[in-house]
């Protein structure tokens, strides 16, 4: 299996309710190591840019509002199949859809509100990464 980098965000509505560790746990018993992580606030500028590729849709600006409403976690996880790993742990994007022992399943509120972001490739990986960290700030 190949040693991957995936992006991972622990949203505004999980900071809000102290679930940093929480989460931070079930993506380490899930076989993923930080290798990188900041809690940051969004401002509304790097929340557009971040989510570029959903500018067009219906959902954009409210997620870009409730992205810049509170801290996030900003994290680097490293682990084996590191990309589809972590999305495994999240759950689906809706957590009516999420499995149980998720984190969405287990924490988020409702889609907009869902605890969690992973990138969705490896190479959106390397982007999303490029967003919040430069190369020294990343030790494996
Ligand atoms: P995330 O993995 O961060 O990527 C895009 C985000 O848009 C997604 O999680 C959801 O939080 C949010 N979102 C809000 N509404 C929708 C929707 N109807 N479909 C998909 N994503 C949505």
């Amino acid at each position: 299996m190949a040693t991957e980098r995936t992006l991972s965000i622990i949203k505004p509505d999980a900071t809000r309710r102290n679930l940093t560790g929480k989460i931070n746990a079930m993506l380490e018993e899930g076989g993923l190591r930080f290798v990188a992580q900041k809690r940051i606030k969004l401002d509304r500028e790097r929340a557009e840019r971040f989510y570029a590729v959903h500018k067009e849709r219906p959902f954009f600006n409210d997620l870009c509002a409730f992205m810049t409403s509170g801290p996030v976690v900003v994290q680097v996880l490293e682990g084996d199949n590191a990309v589809a790993r972590n999305r495994e742990i999240m759950g689906a994007t809706n957590p009516a859809d999420a499995n149980e022992g998720t984190i969405r399943k287990s924490f988020a509120e409702s889609i907009e509100a869902n605890s969690a972001h992973g990138s969705d490739s490896l190479e959106n990986a390397a982007i999303e990464i490029a967003c919040f960290f430069s190369d020294d700030e990343i030790v494996g």
